[in-house]
């Protein structure tokens, strides 16, 4: 973790937030390459979803809510809240699941007893500040997919069994936050609910649990950091009827990625007797009318781009890079999926020559049209080659002398380090077969 760490810090992926004033409670910002990765996560989640599904649609619903969407959720009472223990010496307060003993890990002395600690996020609305003008940010995106069923369903003439998919902020206020990005209070979700009928529900809830496993080892985490873990009857969330998570081995040990849970009728039959309105689907073919249940896959924006971070993260000792020097220190490769690689390609002319340098800043003109590359003259090629590995470009393409006699460049792949020298006008054709 130390390692990601500080990758994320030096090479612009992770910064605390707020970080000239201290940081900010477990909230972090996403840097420039950062948001690449993150937004290529989100892209390819979006892509397998809604994409290339042709019985799901997306949605981006609002943050703040009614205060009534809460109430009937579950998330106002018991449902959502953890059990808090406070130090009866320091006042440091934890997780009552997450302590040994009933002693304070911080100081030793003894702790009060365990209370409820509500993990909504309050906030006023409008000018005035009371209790009619408190809502609360999200604590999950699905609520606004629930709030949207029947528009959504009507408007896209929807027949069930169908989804609605959507990504984006979510709220809470986690008592131990902590592990860098793993658990924050501030994060990003991608949900998916898919409506069904109740007899189907079983057999959904396995093809989609196969599915999204399928998604993370396609985008290259290895089969041996992944497993299923299932939840016992005491541990459901207030809201779920079946719940599995797609765990990933952290470097804290084996933790959850991923949700699929069936939800059962428990958020439309609430939303339904809360608000008065009948959000029940007659089935034309049928003639029955029900009210859906729902089987959910909810995962982590956040907590996804720190796995791939990790899975990725290779130290190579001895040096892999073919310089003159020998490198003796550690090089560290990471091999991100390409679609997921927050730059494609590095253009890196050999010296800082002229006529390279007029060839080298075209071609990454060219090329910047299709994918984001970076262009780099600073510093020996082995050391910018090392640099290009460190944040995962795919390939770089290297200008040298003999390019102004021959137009042809220098790929070199990240993975193998094999080098092919290709022909100036058959390049974007060739790195468009390569990358697709
Ligand atoms: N709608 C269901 C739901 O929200 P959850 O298991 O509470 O279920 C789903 O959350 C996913 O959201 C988790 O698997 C995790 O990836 C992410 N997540 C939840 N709390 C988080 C936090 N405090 N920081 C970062 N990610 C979080």
């Amino acid at each position: 973790m130390e390692k990601i760490i500080s990758l994320g810090k030096r090479r612009g992926f992770i910064f605390p937030s707020s970080e000239i004033y201290g940081g900010f409670g477990s909230c972090y910002d996403y840097g420039p390459l950062g948001v690449e990765l993150k937004n290529n996560i989100k892209r390819a989640w979006w892509q397998s979803l809604v994409q290339l599904k042709d019985n799901i649609v997306g949605l981006d619903a609002s943050i703040l809510m009614s205060p009534k969407v809460w109430e009937a959720s579950g998330h106002l009472t018991a449902g959502f809240a953890d059990l808090l223990q406070e130090c009866k010496s320091c006042h440091h307060r934890f997780r009552k699941d997450f302590l040994k003993s009933n002693k304070c890990p911080d100081c030793g002395e003894e702790l009060m007893p365990a209370r409820k600690f509500n993990l909504m996020m309050k906030t006023f609305v409008g000018p005035v500040e009371n209790e009619s003008s408190t809502t609360y940010l999200r604590a999950e995106t699905c609520q606004g997919i629930y709030m949207n069923f029947e528009n959504v369903q009507k408007s896209m003439r929807k027949k069930i069994p169908f989804g609605i998919a959507q990504i984006g902020k979510a709220f809470r206020n986690e008592i131990t936050p902590g592990n860098f990005i793993f658990r924050m209070r501030e994060f990003e979700q991608m949900e998916m609910q898919y409506f069904c009928k109740p007899e189907n529900k079983k057999k959904l809830f396995d093809s989609w649990k196969e599915e999204r496993m399928k998604w993370y080892l396609n985008l290259g985490i290895k089969k041996e950091n992944l497993r299923f873990r299932e939840h016992k009857k005491d541990e459901l969330a207030h809201y779920a009827k079946r719940a599995c998570d797609i765990q990933y081995k952290f470097p804290f040990g084996w933790d959850e990625l991923e949700g699929i849970h069936d939800r059962g009728d428990w958020d439309l039959s609430n939303h339904a007797k809360y608000s008065g309105k009948d959000l029940s689907y007659f089935d034309e073919e049928t003639k029955e009318r029900f009210i859906p249940h729902i089987i959910e896959t909810s995962a982590g924006a956040d907590r996804s781009l720190l796995a791939f971070l990790l899975n990725a993260y290779e130290e190579v000792k001895g040096g892999r890079t073919t310089t003159t020097k020998a490198v003796k220190e550690v090089e560290v490769v990471l091999r991100l999926d390409k679609n997921l690689a927050p730059i494609k390609i590095a253009v890196l002319p050999l010296v800082k020559k002229g006529g390279l340098i007029s060839l080298a800043k075209n071609l990454f003109k060219d090329l910047q049209k299709y994918w984001m590359v970076q262009y780099d003259e600073v510093a020996s090629i082995g050391k910018r080659y090392r640099r290009q590995d460190e944040i995962g470009t795919f390939y770089a393409v290297t200008i040298d002398f003999e390019t102004i006699r021959d137009r042809a460049v220098t790929v070199r792949d990240r993975d193998t380090m094999k080098q092919e020298r290709i022909k100036i006008e058959e390049l974007t054709d060739y790195l468009k077969g390569k990358l697709k």
